[in-house]
């Protein structure tokens, strides 16, 4: 899938002089590596056919795939969005900006090629000071997906956004590592009261609670999907995260998850387990945090290690899959092509 090198792609600081430099980019149609909250996304000027067509040609992304619009106020939300119901202003409120991406009908001026064919858009305010500097300064709505090559695990450091696309986009701001590390929570409204989560994230169903009566999780969240199934959101379709590595995700406790792992040894495999794990197993152990949270933020780091490291296969502790973990739980089942083993 990579293509030829066309272009020099430059690292940008998050200062002043870097912004202004990528604001200027995106405003002449080019893309750029934009740190967020959740991961690095691929942005571009959102209104802009020739400029969305570039970042599916630079990820490889299939074009029914709809691309989330940031914005940096809340004035800009009606210029988008048709539609918009009280609960959505409610839900802004508290958790904009920051990884929530809420869905509404589109207007007019959302290209096609950024609503992937839908006539709804995604919209969401991040919360990094890079992003919403960069968006201010370009004074455009950034359509940015994650910033990895379609199908490989989202880019949570710069050095990640570079190693999948140096060559094939402008420039890349260092806005450093993200916090949250998984992506945003996608909703959508089923009516005034009640939200459905299309996609668990950075937001966690608890927190929607607080502010919605009912709050659905769809199906397919923790579902592989069928062949021909209606979907509510196209990112459900796809094999996601996955790196080079077979991931195997291994649900049980710790002496199970050892005892299936030493059975099952061969060259270069791996295991991905909690924070002071690793003892009794006979490959090697890489950490990937002590809770949820800590998992959420060094998931796809993780991931991307393995292929650094050369792993054939990497077997994983399966996290809880409640509050943020339900967001890491969901990326894993994905990264693993459902290969989900009980001990
Ligand atoms: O945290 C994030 O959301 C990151 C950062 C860069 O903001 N962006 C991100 O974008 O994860 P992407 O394109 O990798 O994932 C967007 C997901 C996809 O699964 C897509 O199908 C879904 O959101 N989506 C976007 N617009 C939609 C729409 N109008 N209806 C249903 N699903 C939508
Ligand atoms: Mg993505």
């Amino acid at each position: 899938m990579r293509r030829e090198k066309k272009m020099e792609t430059i690292l940008l600081s998050a200062d002043a002089a870097g912004i202004e430099k990528a604001a200027e980019l995106i405003k002449n149609g080019c893309l750029v590596g934009m740190p967020t909250e959740t991961v690095y996304g691929l942005a571009a000027d959102a209104l802009s056919d020739e400029a969305v067509a570039e970042i599916f040609t630079a990820k490889g992304r299939p074009a029914d795939n709809p691309l989330i619009v940031h914005i940096a106020d809340m004035e800009k939300l009606p210029e988008l969005a048709e539609d918009i119901p009280e609960l959505a202003y409610r839900l802004a409120e508290r958790f904009w900006p920051g990884p929530l991406t809420m869905i509404f009908k589109k207007k007019d001026c959302i290209p096609h090629i950024t609503s992937g064919g839908l006539d709804t858009v995604g919209v969401r305010m991040p919360a990094h000071p890079a992003a919403l500097e960069l968006i201010r300064r370009s004074g455009l709505a950034l359509a940015a997906p994650s910033g990895n090559v379609s199908g490989y695990p989202s880019p949570t450091k710069a050095e990640h956004m570079l190693r999948d696309m140096n060559g094939r986009i402008a420039a890349v701001i260092d806005g450093g590592e993200c916090s949250v590390g998984v992506e945003s929570t996608v909703i959508c409204f089923e009516n005034d009261s009640t939200v459905r989560i299309l996609r668990p994230g950075g937001i966690t169903e608890d927190q929607l609670s607080e502010a919605a009566d009912k709050v659905i999780i769809d199906p397919a969240i923790l579902n592989d999907i069928q062949e021909g199934q209606a979907v509510r959101s196209p990112g459900m379709k796809y094999q996601h995260y996955s790196p080079a590595a077979r991931v195997v995700l291994v649900e049980g406790g710790y002496s199970d998850f050892c005892r299936y792992v030493n059975e099952n040894v061969g060259d270069n495999i791996y295991a991905l387990v909690f924070d002071g794990e690793g003892g009794g197993l006979s490959v090697p152990a890489v950490c990937y945090g002590c809770d949820e949270a800590q998992q959420a933020h060094m998931l796809f780091a993780c991931l991307r290690d393995m292929d650094e490291k050369g792993a054939e296969a990497v077997y994983v502790r399966a996290p809880e899959p409640h509050g943020i973990g339900l967001a890491v739980y969901n990326r894993l089942i994905r990264a693993a092509g459902f290969e989900v083993i009980q001990v």
